[in-house]
Order: C-alpha cells, then structure tokens, then sequence
C-alpha cells in the first residue's frame, strides 16, 4: 500500500473542500485505487467538517500537529490528540520541521508521539536533515538522532509512518539524487529495524513532490509514498501526482 498525503499546512477554508471532492471522485473512479491510500492534514478549523463529510469516502483525514499533553490542560491554544480523535481525525504528523525550528525538541515530539498512538491516530513522524547538515555529510547521523531519541519498541511501531524530508528541498524545487535518496530511505528503515525488532516499515518521502519530480521517486521502490506540501493545495496538481506515479 502506497501513501499520497497531502499537508495543506497555513491553508484552507469550508469552501476549500471542493479541492477534496475532486480528488475524491478521482480516487473512485481510479483503476489503480486499492493501491494507494490518500490522507489530507488540513488545518484543525476544518478537521471536524472535513472529517465528517469523507466518512464514507475514500479521502482520510489528519492532524498537522497534536499537543504534547493527554486530554485536556491549561495550555492556550494547544490541542491535544484526543480532542483530534474525538473530531474524527485518523492520522497525525508529528515533528514536521516546521514544528521542529518552532521549538520541538526530541522530548516533546516523544510525548506527542505516546499520546497520539494512546488516542488511536496512526502517526507520521517526519524527520530531515538541513542543507547544513547535508554539506557537512551528517545527514545519517542527524536521522539516525531523530529516529532514536523518539522512537522506541515500546510504542506500537505498526501504527507509525516514517516520512524522510530533506528540510532543504521542501518548497524549494531541489530534490535529492535518485541514488542518494534510495541509500537514505534503506538507511532509515535498518535503523528502523533496529529499534523495533520488526522487518516492514512504511518509509515515505516529502519535498518538491510534484507531477514531474515523482517519475524520479517512482523509480525507488523502498519508497513506499509521499507528503505533499505545496502541489497538495491544487486538485489537478495533487492528482497528477498519482496519476504519473502509476502511468
Ligand atoms: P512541499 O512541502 O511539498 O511544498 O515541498 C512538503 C512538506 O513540508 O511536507
């Protein structure tokens, strides 16, 4: 089972939803949809409605992010993994970089990472190493940090997807080498291996996935799918992804 996930990050509106139905009728109509599974984090204005309205349909719906707490606290503005459950959400991303450079440290996105699997949503954890960390050739080193220091064999290790993005390509067009992105995403699941004890792992990867750029992914076959940022806002460029994946 591939994954298409869609991050709409700072986007979105009621009416936005007409981006999901065409999607969705996209989806029904597919020949290759048992393939594939399409998940979309919109923001929390809209999990509830969204939530509700593809209940029945082929489109899953996520969070972007979830607090570090159980339940409910005395936290302005936070929102917790069961008050995200509670609205019908099914995933979470958790550690996205742009939370990360916000202030997640790996002991924060441990807890966001308990409660979520606590309150029954499948966990993205996203991991990156910056343009920095890439010319100084630390890049495994930096994942195999993020992986450890949050990730143990403890946690229900089926309900966690690991999503490798490259802080330095997301929104920016550059996407890493076809060799090098298949050593990082082999690289990942061996240590994924090693902290769970378990063969399979879904290992997706996310920045600059467009239409044109996934026929170079497509050609990895450890990659077991994408999150999409920016080409996630647009029906047509959202489908053209899938479509070209599978053409
Ligand atoms: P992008 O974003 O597809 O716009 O590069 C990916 C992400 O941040 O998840």
């Amino acid at each position: 089972m591939k994954y298409f996930i869609g991050n709409w990050k700072m986007f979105g509106v009621p009416k936005s939803i007409n981006i999901l139905n065409k999607i969705n009728y996209f989806h029904s109509k597919d020949k290759n949809c048992k393939k594939y599974r399409i998940v979309f984090t919109p923001p929390y204005t809209l999990i509830e409605t969204y939530a509700k309205h593809f209940k029945k349909k082929r489109i899953l719906i996520g969070s972007q992010n979830c607090y570090q707490k159980e339940q409910f606290s005395s936290n302005t503005a936070a929102v917790s993994s069961y008050m995200i459950r509670s609205v019908g959400a099914k995933y979470t991303l958790v550690g996205h970089s742009d939370n990360r450079s916000e202030g997640d440290t790996d002991e924060i996105l441990k807890n966001k990472v308990f409660f979520a699997l606590k309150n029954k949503l499948k966990v993205v954890f996203c991991i990156g190493e910056n343009k920095k960390q890439k010319k100084n050739n630390k890049t495994f080193n930096v994942l195999k940090k993020q992986l450890t220091k949050v990730l143990d064999k403890k946690l229900n290790m089926n309900d966690i997807i690991v999503a490798y993005e490259p802080i330095w390509s997301i929104g920016s067009g550059k996407i890493p080498t076809k060799d090098e992105l298949k050593e990082t995403i082999i690289f990942i699941k061996k240590v994924l291996k090693r902290i769970s004890g378990k063969n399979s792992f879904k290992v997706l990867y996310g920045g600059s996935v467009d239409g044109s750029s996934v026929e170079i992914f497509k050609q990895i076959r450890e990659i077991d799918g994408f999150l999409i940022g920016g080409a996630s806002k647009s029906s047509k460029k959202f489908i053209d992804i899938i479509k070209n994946y599978y053409r």
